[in-house]
């Protein structure tokens, strides 16, 4: 992040270099800045706005124009907007002249009402230039957002809560006055996240104790992906959902293995380190594999309102297409010596479609390792072997007989077994797909992209569900009905 070296020449004889985000605040006389290796506009902005004078500063070597004459981007651009808009609310409030019926309390809901008031097409009279809109180019409808419930705590009500006593009463020994609880999760702070992140891209070891990168606000939380109702997109939310939670544990590791995945395994890893470096959103990470999905097979990956088949997606993402054999099959007999190499070598992603089974991993066994009777008439088996342990399986079910294991078995070629614990589990239903999220610590949490939106809600722990009742999932739907939906797919991964 502060990879701009921002130099400062605080006298001839003696000079140091300092990071742009070191020299905040500071103002220099004399200001030499190297341009070449800063990375945005706004390190731009920070090294050249220490100057006290123009003729004070001195820039080292040439440096790339296009990172500040090139437009900012569309969300830069939004933000922007919408800090005028709530500019313009200030100044109503503050002069008595605000419509009683801008009541919100958080940004959101406060810029959805002001807009409702006012349309899409009104544009305070001071906006500058480059992000006016107006009737002809209106700003999009702001979408409604739940915010995450809050409270002021008042001094009768934080008896009630040990927690927040304490830093009332630490505020209290430090005589600060006033009565703010920091929020939920507010004491994680976003560029430790990133550097944890960035850590994990750096390093390939697998650390005794994992540092869990984070797109979302606190450590630990899957983050989950905005429905698109106009481009319905629940298949690619469920799944891209399990996936960045599953990728955000070892970056560096999951990456190479995204990549062996194909096309669209490249552009979900690429999207996904700039989500952790905040100059993307999940939903246009999704977007793009949309995008090249559709270029592929636009009956398969229609847009609009027509939904995809999670089992066209699955095989898409996860079936290498570049006819990398992952193991091999063969059928053998130990009496008469006998084997054949057969077709049909394992794959990524299998498909359950019988039901007799008790559960994924009593299935997964029986295929691995399929009985039969050789032409000398000794017992048999046709064995399925991975030339590695994989990473990651998928299994689509076409039954809802078989129970959700919660971890599989494989035997690998040295004999020795690998565990795969269960990750995610897609649910259909109601002509919608949700998910369960299992984090390595085994936390399952549910996501709906039209109901959660962004957040992921926690059912509790593994260990509170039988693999039972991991077949089905009972949740509310947009219209506050419950819905009961069944798994249609199930990933398992090494963490
Ligand atoms: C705390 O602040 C109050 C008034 O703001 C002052 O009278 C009091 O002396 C302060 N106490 C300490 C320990 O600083
Ligand atoms: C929906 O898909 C169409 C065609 O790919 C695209 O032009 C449009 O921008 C998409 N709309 C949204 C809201 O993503
Ligand atoms: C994969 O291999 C098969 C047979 O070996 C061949 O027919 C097919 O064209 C190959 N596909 C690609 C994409 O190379
Ligand atoms: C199983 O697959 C077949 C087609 O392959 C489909 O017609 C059927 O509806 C599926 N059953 C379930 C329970 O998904
Ligand atoms: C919610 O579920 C009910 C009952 O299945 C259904 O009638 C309704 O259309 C659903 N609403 C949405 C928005 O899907």
């Amino acid at each position: 992040m502060l990879l701009s070296l921002y130099l400062v020449l605080k006298c001839l004889c003696c000079n140091f270099a300092m990071t742009d985000y070191a020299s905040q605040g500071k103002t220099h006389p004399f200001n030499v800045v190297d341009l070449n290796s800063c990375c945005n506009h706004l390190s731009y902005y920070t090294a050249l706005s220490r100057s006290a004078t123009c003729e004070g500063t001195v820039i080292v070597q040439g440096f790339d124009p296009s990172k500040i004459t090139c437009g900012a981007s569309g969300y830069l651009r939004q933000e922007f907007r919408e800090l005028e808009l709530l500019d313009d609310i200030t100044n109503l409030r503050y002069n008595g002249q605000l419509p009683e019926s801008i009541n919100g309390q958080l940004r959101n809901s406060v810029l959805c009402q002001y807009q409702q008031l006012k349309g899409k097409g009104y544009c305070p009279q001071h906006v500058m230039g480059p992000i006016r809109w107006s009737e002809i180019y209106p700003m999009q409808t702001f979408q409604v957002i739940t915010d995450s419930s809050w409270t002021l705590t008042t001094k009768s009500t934080t008896d009630k809560a040990t927690e927040e006593v304490n830093i009332q009463s630490q505020k209290k020994s430090k005589n600060v006055t006033g009565c703010f609880v920091p929020a939920q999760g507010s004491k994680t702070i976003a560029s430790t996240l990133k550097r944890k992140a960035e850590e994990g891209l750096n390093s390939d070891e697998p650390k005794s104790k994992k540092i869990r990168a984070s797109f979302g606000p606190t450590p630990e939380t899957p983050v989950g992906i905005l429905w698109d109702s106009v481009n319905y997109s629940c298949s690619y939310d469920s799944l891209f959902t399990i996936l960045c939670e599953i990728w955000i544990y070892n970056p560096k590791s999951w990456t190479k293995s995204f990549y062996s995945f194909g096309n669209q395994g490249k552009i979900l890893s690429e999207g996904y380190k700039k989500v952790i470096r905040g100059l993307e959103t999940l939903e246009n990470v999704r977007n793009d594999v949309r995008a090249s999905l559709k270029q592929e097979n636009s009956d398969l990956f229609p847009s609009g309102q027509t939904g995809t088949d999670i089992r066209d997606l699955i095989s898409y993402i996860f079936t290498s297409h570049h006819n990398i054999s992952l193991g091999y099959r063969r059928v053998s007999c130990n009496t008469c010596d006998f084997f054949q190499d057969l077709d049909n070598p394992p794959e990524r992603v299998m498909s359950i479609l019988d039901g007799t089974y008790k559960s994924i991993n009593e299935w997964l066994q029986q295929w691995l390792m399929e009985p039969s009777i050789c032409d000398c008439g000794s017992p048999m088996a046709t064995s399925r072997m991975y030339d590695q342990p994989p990473s990651l399986l998928v299994f689509s079910l076409n039954t809802s007989r078989v129970s959700i294991s919660k971890t599989i078995r494989i035997k690998g070629s040295n004999g020795k077994f690998t565990v795969l614990p269960l990750r995610g589990i897609i649910y259909s239903g109601g002509f919608h797909f949700t998910s369960y999220i299992i984090t390595p610590g085994k936390e399952v949490w549910y996501h709906d992209g039209m109901v959660t939106k962004r957040r992921c809600i926690k059912k509790g722990h593994l260990t509170d569900f039988t693999e039972d009742s991991l077949k089905t999932s009972v949740e509310k739907n947009s219209s506050g009905e419950s819905v009961e939906r069944h798994a249609v797919v199930v990933l398992y991964s090494k963490k």
